[in-house]
């Protein structure tokens, strides 16, 4: 019979942070599945730690998103925000499901149409689009979504290398009540810079406006703000079609509806705080009904993101050492931190062990393998007493994971798919250092 290791007894102060929310929870949390897949099987098959996203719940959400607004406006569409996340098999489902693609770089541009997304079908957004990459975008028919006035300029430009008139949509920014006010992008409305956008674009005589577009915040716990947004983009829309001969067909709302993900300083749980897809749609729907007159009706565009896929995406790590802090808690340093969950300072995220354990529940620390202090998963839980091997699923981790990761002293880890059935799929393998130094230039002389 193997002897146990000898650990020296401890007497602590079980500190239970109570908050008005009540006790902390003194039950387990156990997942040993999702959507049918064993979690143990999958790390065999494809390793330690894994992201796994749900293909079911990815579609549900998108269903849900999209009925809450078609059933409310007849002219609808969805664009997947390839920021929140672009791998292939992700974006693949979301334009499956029918949205086009909202891109902010000539990269996410790129991508989209080397998955075969026409450029007619792209939202091209964001505060730095290089001269060539509004090139292509305009020769190929791209919904263009200008940000600056220098933007105008080289539109300008690239209408007369291109000897066309360029449909484009102005971004735009403004109060919405919500604090801080995203101002960086686009033109202001309140201050007038929009309208002398407008004014600018027409006195040029090389670009026509056909949209609006802007995008108020992200994880916005008030659906009254999208209230205000449509209303002032509604308001200077009206202002544009009076005073010039712009026609705007469309508005594009953004994204920034809330998953249901907890974040750090809010008391109450997600399922109180955060506003359900039908309310963010019936906000911004009602103030068009409220605002337009009746029978024109611009198209409307939603860039969603975080909400269709947050709450698919999970991310499996193993406990690869124990040991007690000196001020009494336990310290579990798993094999995924901060590298991989880089929104892992914003939000406490839900974790579920792989098993039961015995034992009382004890204040502990869950951190990350980093060899830094600021590599912390969660740094107040109660957990049972666990060890070396032991499994956890961390969620909800679907959205800007996978995007933000970074390759910072390991390597990032292989990330699986649940299909319909219940099966795994690989797409996207773990790194190893072939990938990493694959651009790397040794000079001659240095070679050792
Ligand atoms: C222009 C634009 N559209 C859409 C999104 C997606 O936002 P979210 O994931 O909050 O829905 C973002 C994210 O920052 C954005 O900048």
């Amino acid at each position: 019979m193997s002897k146990l290791a000898y650990e020296s007894p401890t007497i602590i102060k079980i500190q239970s942070t109570m908050s008005k929310a009540g006790l902390p929870t003194m039950q387990q949390k156990i997942r040993t599945e999702i959507d049918g897949a064993n979690i143990r099987d999958l790390t065999d098959k494809y390793g330690s730690p894994l992201f796994v996203f749900s293909e079911r719940k990815m579609r549900s959400l998108y269903q849900e998103a999209y009925e809450a607004f078609s059933s409310r406006y007849p002219n609808v569409q969805f664009g997947w925000s390839y920021k929140t996340n672009y791998l292939k098999a992700i974006c693949s489902i979301f334009h499956q499901e029918g949205a086009i693609a909202e891109v902010v770089s000539e990269f996410e541009y790129e991508k989209a149409r080397a998955s075969g997304i026409e450029g007619k079908d792209i939202i091209f957004n964001g505060p730095y689009k290089p001269y060539h990459s509004l090139l292509t975008a305009a020769k190929e028919g791209a919904k263009i979504h200008i940000d600056t006035f220098d933007e105008i300029s080289d539109l300008e430009k690239v209408s007369d290398e291109l000897g066309m008139k360029i449909p484009v949509a102005i971004r735009l920014n403004m109060s919405t009540g919500m604090e801080p006010q995203w101002s960086r992008f686009g033109f202001n409305i309140e201050g007038g810079q929009a309208m002398d956008a407008v004014r600018r674009i027409e006195a040029g005589g090389k670009l026509f406006i056909t949209g609006l577009h802007s995008h108020i915040g992200t994880f916005m716990l008030d659906a009254n703000a999208y209230k205000l947004q449509t209303v002032k983009m509604v308001t200077l829309m009206k202002e544009i079609e009076a005073s010039t001969n712009f026609v705007v067909e469309y508005l594009d709302m953004g994204g920034g509806f809330a998953s249901k993900a907890h974040l750090k300083g809010i008391y109450q749980p997600p399922e109180v705080v955060v506003p359900s897809i039908d309310e963010y749609a019936e906000a911004i729907t009602s103030a068009l009904y409220e605002n337009l007159e009746a029978g024109n009706y611009p198209k409307l565009y939603l860039e969603t993101g975080r909400h269709l896929i947050d709450e698919a995406g999970y991310l499996i790590t193993s406990l690869v050492g124990t040991k007690r802090l000196p001020d009494g808690r336990m310290n579990y340093t798993m094999d995924a931190g901060v590298n991989l969950l880089y929104t892992a300072f914003w939000f406490k995220y839900n974790l579920e062990l792989g098993e039961k354990r015995d034992g009382m529940m004890e204040p502990s620390l869950v951190n990350g393998p980093l060899c830094m202090n600021i590599d912390v998963i969660d740094d107040s839980v109660m957990l049972p007493r666990l060890k070396r091997g032991d499994q956890m699923t961390i969620s909800p981790v679907g959205a800007y994971s996978v995007t933000q990761w970074m390759q910072f002293i390991r390597y990032r880890p292989a990330v699986c798919l649940i299909d319909m059935q219940g099966e795994s799929h690989l797409i996207r393998e773990a790194e190893e250092l072939r990938d990493i130094e694959e651009r790397e230039v040794l000079p001659e002389y240095l070679k050792v």
